[in-house]
């Protein structure tokens, strides 16, 4: 482990900014060799600090070369400032109010962590969150400190005729060498992390949008030239998510311009920088033959996601990192509500909660566990995670459920309004909820502080004479690193009763008949009677899934079969088919485990069968019931993992199911494969789901037939959806044609860079022979960059997945992946840091790869680590 172990930084430090910078000026020439960076800081003592004596300390970067500092027009001789070791700018003395000039120089071209301001295939572009701005200039880099922004950029205006920041264009020249000068100007106050700028050469689109108070705004997005025919759905989808967000949240946008850039080398999804919102590529480009459904969908949410932190996230911010969840749960809540609100609510509800259960729920179970609100971190940019993000949404969600629609949106205008402009905690946003509603969520905010998954344990009593019904609860949330107690939550358990017939059942409860009704769970145990229940009814439990808990009840498989097909709650139907999956399907693993062979029973059989021959169905629905949980579900779930145990049951048992449904299958892929011009809309992305999981089940059957249907799919395909599901399936089911489809893939597609990402996840993803040659050849290939981050989460994805190679019982995977972490982190300690999941997870697998897993974190730590990899290396081995 490095020498200087980097410190951890708590909540319960946190002190206000000793200055505040009022307003910033800023200037940039832009050059290919070095940029010159000239800030203008109008600064003053803040009053409300009540220290009048501290010196000025400003965050700086080891990339950033200081040039020269003024007050005022007095410039610092080197006595009067030092940099620390912390790369900080310490100013002894200042007056109480002053201007700060400070030059610095960057090497954009060389910045490969691509935090600050970067290059990206011939642009400059930045990424300021959480703590990227540091890398650019001296400053306040903490989100509390918010200031008016100026902005000039200087460029050669041939190379780069595109000059974007933050705010208005104000002001537009040539300099005396006969270079760009453009100014823009932000009104709105705003933390360092939010700045932006871009210079390229890029193409644009351009559409307005009126506001609901009849104001227009301009619209554009940026590509570079190639992808500019890529770009039509995401101004769709921008203007959907402006006219939502006034529609359910009665928010306006406040500038006169909106503009999102494209751009190819960035280390996450999107970025919402005030009037300048940067992408991932990935995460915005889209044409039917290149982008299949999913990532349509994800596109309009992604968009969405960062348009909505205009109010939640800018107008309003985070006072402290610590509030991360504060502007990101509120954040993906809203972009889900969207996404639910204009596609199928049941389609995206299973789909958001099958993401939690998988990735969240095995974060919480492991060692870097941590509530939506974490005590303390070492490297911010660790917290970025499923927890903060969506299990931060759950928890809004449930204050959405228990104040219901209506007194959820009191709750957020009152928030939006009181807090408008200001920096603000998680505590804040709970307090708004509970001013505008009259209600006291004390409790419920342990949701904030306590890390964790509850478990929730339901047993039941049925009195025929009295008719009444009692459901006994139970909660406990097990121990996480730091936190060995846990008190009980606040856990809305939204339910039904379901009576033998599959009808709804009445009850009556607190004098009150109804058919649904949330129980709110606040103690360790507690039971609720329900009335006038006519029969033994079956317990429909968790609706929608309103809280992120693990419930168990202990139901009969018939039970679940009856909910499959009647449950009122199409979450419920699904997730009652999910459980008679991963009941068989813990069977099937154990007699892997141990030797026996293979139960040849599935009540999924029928119940699939069934769902297959109805046609009124909603066939997104449908595919999602027919889809078997995953590997990396079933993982979550295990005590001890054994993937390959898992894998070889989950293969068992589809390949059963193919057999005995073949012909259903090829019937339902028969009659669902018809041609139409393509469309992102719901009817057709329904029908190519159920067609592809139809063809998926009908090639594991093994029939001759469907390898010829899944090849023509392949090669006749007018859409990446169906084209790549065919090659998927190849992949997946191991056909000795996999290889010349992903060889005529690449062909077909080497010039689409996000295409070629596609192939490269399946080609890491094969069973092979060349073992992790075939990796190391992947990395090899001319389509592979190691400076950018799609190209190595593709491979990495496709490593991992690869049960076979990966979890090898001689650990040379894991091996594998711990050196090219401790090199890549010397380049992007972020992406670095995030590869490492997997191997987090070796105290829950089984001994045989525990031991060789942990001795691959092992030789990481013996390295010399930035922060980011060392705090989870280092929380891993504790
Ligand atoms: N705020 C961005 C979002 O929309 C995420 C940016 C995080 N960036 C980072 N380097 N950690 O969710
Ligand atoms: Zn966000």
């Amino acid at each position: 482990m490095s020498e200087n172990k980097p410190a951890a930084i708590y909540l319960k430090d946190y002190r206000v900014p000793d200055f505040l910078i009022d307003r910033t000026e800023l200037v940039f020439d832009l050059d290919d060799s070095v940029t010159v960076v000239t800030s203008k800081l109008h600064m003053r003592r803040n009053p409300s600090a009540g220290r009048i004596t501290t010196p000025l300390v400003l965050d700086g970067g080891e990339d950033v070369k200081l040039i020269g500092v003024a007050i005022d027009n007095y410039t610092l001789p080197a006595e009067e400032y030092h940099i620390n070791a912390e790369h900080q700018l310490v100013i002894t003395a200042t007056p109480d109010q002053f201007l700060l000039t400070v030059e610095t120089v960057i090497e954009p071209q060389n910045n490969t962590r691509l935090e600050g301001l970067y290059r990206s295939s011939g642009m400059f572009c930045t990424q300021c969150e959480a703590e990227g701005f540091r890398h650019i200039t001296y400053y306040l880099d903490r989100p509390d400190v918010m200031s008016i922004f100026t902005t000039t950029l200087i460029a050669d205006g041939e190379k780069y005729p595109t000059l974007l920041s933050n705010g208005n264009e104000v002001e537009r020249g040539v300099s005396d060498e006969g270079k760009t000068i453009v100014t823009w100007h932000d009104p709105h106050p705003k933390p360092a992390y939010l700045f932006a700028l871009v210079a390229g050469n890029l193409q644009h689109i351009s559409d307005t949008f009126t506001t609901s108070s009849g104001r227009d705004v301009t619209l554009k997005i940026f590509t570079e030239p190639h992808n500019i025919d890529k770009v039509d759905y995401a101004m769709g989808a921008l203007k959907r998510s402006m006219k939502w967000d006034e529609d359910v949240y009665g928010r306006e946008y406040d500038l006169d311009i909106f503009m999102i850039v494209a751009v190819d080398d960035f280390n996450m999804g999107a970025m919402e920088n005030k009037g300048l919102n940067i992408f991932n590529s990935s995460c915005l480009l889209a044409r039917p033959d290149t982008t299949t459904d999913d990532a349509y969908l994800r596109i309009e949410a992604i968009v969405a996601h960062e348009y909505f932190h205009n109010w939640s996230g800018n107008r309003v911010t985070c006072r402290d990192w610590f509030q991360l969840s504060l502007k990101e749960g509120f954040t993906v809540f809203r972009d889900q509500s969207f996404s639910e609100d204009l596609h199928s609510e049941t389609v995206k509800r299973v789909e958001d909660v099958s993401f939690l259960r998988t990735a969240q729920f095995a974060e919480d179970a492991g060692p870097m566990a941590h509530p939506i609100r974490p005590a303390s971190y070492i490297e911010i940019s660790n917290f970025y995670t499923l927890t903060v993000y969506e299990k931060g949404s759950e928890v809004v969600r449930m204050i959405h459920t228990l104040l219901g629609a209506e007194g959820f949106r009191k709750g957020s205008d009152l928030y939006f309004s009181r807090h408008d402009g200001q920096a603000v905690t998680c505590d804040d946003f709970v307090k708004a909820m509970e001013d505008a509603n009259g209600v006291d969520l004390t409790q419920f905010k342990r949701w904030y502080s306590q890390a964790g998954t509850p478990r929730v344990q339901v047993t039941d009593e049925y009195d025929e004479q009295a008719q009444t019904y009692t459901l006994n609860f139970s909660q406990m949330t097990p121990a996480t690193p730091g936190q060995p107690t846990k008190l009980p939550v606040v856990i809305p358990v939204k339910m039904g009763l379901i009576g033998q017939d599959g009808s709804s059942l009445r009850f009556n409860l607190a004098g009150e008949t109804t058919t649904e009704t949330v129980i709110t769970l606040t103690q360790g145990e507690e039971s609720v009677v329900f009335e006038q229940v006519a029969e033994r009814p079956v317990p429909s439990l968790l609706r929608g899934f309103s809280a992120p808990v693990k419930l168990s009840y202990d139901y009969t498989t018939e039970q679940l079969a009856l909910l499959l097909a009647h449950d009122s709650d199409g979450f419920n139907r699904w997730n009652s088919g999910q459980q008679i999956a991963v009941n068989e399907l813990q069977a099937l693993i154990a007699q892997v485990q141990s030797g026996e062979s293979l139960n040849q029973e599935s009540a999924l059989v029928s119940g699939f069968s069934q769902l297959l021959a109805d046609e009124q169905l909603d066939s997104a629905m449908v595919a999602l019931i027919l889809t078997l949980p995953s590997v990396a579900y079933l993982s979550e779930l295990a005590e001890q993992i054994d993937p390959q145990a898992i894998k070889t049951a989950r293969d068992h048992l589809k390949g059963q199911i193919a057999k005995a449904l073949s012909e259903s299958f090829a019937s339902t892929y028969e009659r669902l494969n018809v041609q139409e011009a393509y469309q992102p809309n719901e009817a057709q992305i329904a029908r190519r789901a159920l067609k592809n999981v139809a063809l998926s089940y009908w090639v594991a059957s093994g029939d001759e037939q469907a390898q010829q249907a899944l090849v023509n799919q392949f090669r006749n395909a007018d859409n990446m959806t169906d084209q790549y599901a065919a090659l998927a399936t190849a992949v997946d089911q191991d056909l000795e044609v996999a290889d010349e489809l992903l060889a005529s893939f690449y062909e077909q597609w080497q010039q689409e860079s996000l295409v070629v990402n596609k192939w490269l996840t399946l080609s890491a993803s094969q069973t092979s022979a060349e073992g992790l040659g075939r990796i190391e050849r992947l990395m090899q290939h001319p389509s592979f960059d190691l400076k950018n981050p799609n190209k190595l989460r593709a491979v990495f994805a496709g490593l991992t997945q690869n049960v076979t190679l990966f979890h090898d019982a001689s650990g040379a995977g894991y091996r594998f992946l711990a050196d090219q972490i401790a090199v890549l982190d010397k380049r992007n300690p972020q992406i670095a840091s995030r590869l490492c999941t997997p191997l987090t997870r070796w105290r829950k697998m089984v001994p045989s790869l525990s031991d060789p897993m942990k001795s691959a974190l092992q030789q990481l730590a013996a390295g010399d680590l930035s922060k980011d990899v060392y705090e989870v290396v280092s929380k891993s081995l504790a």
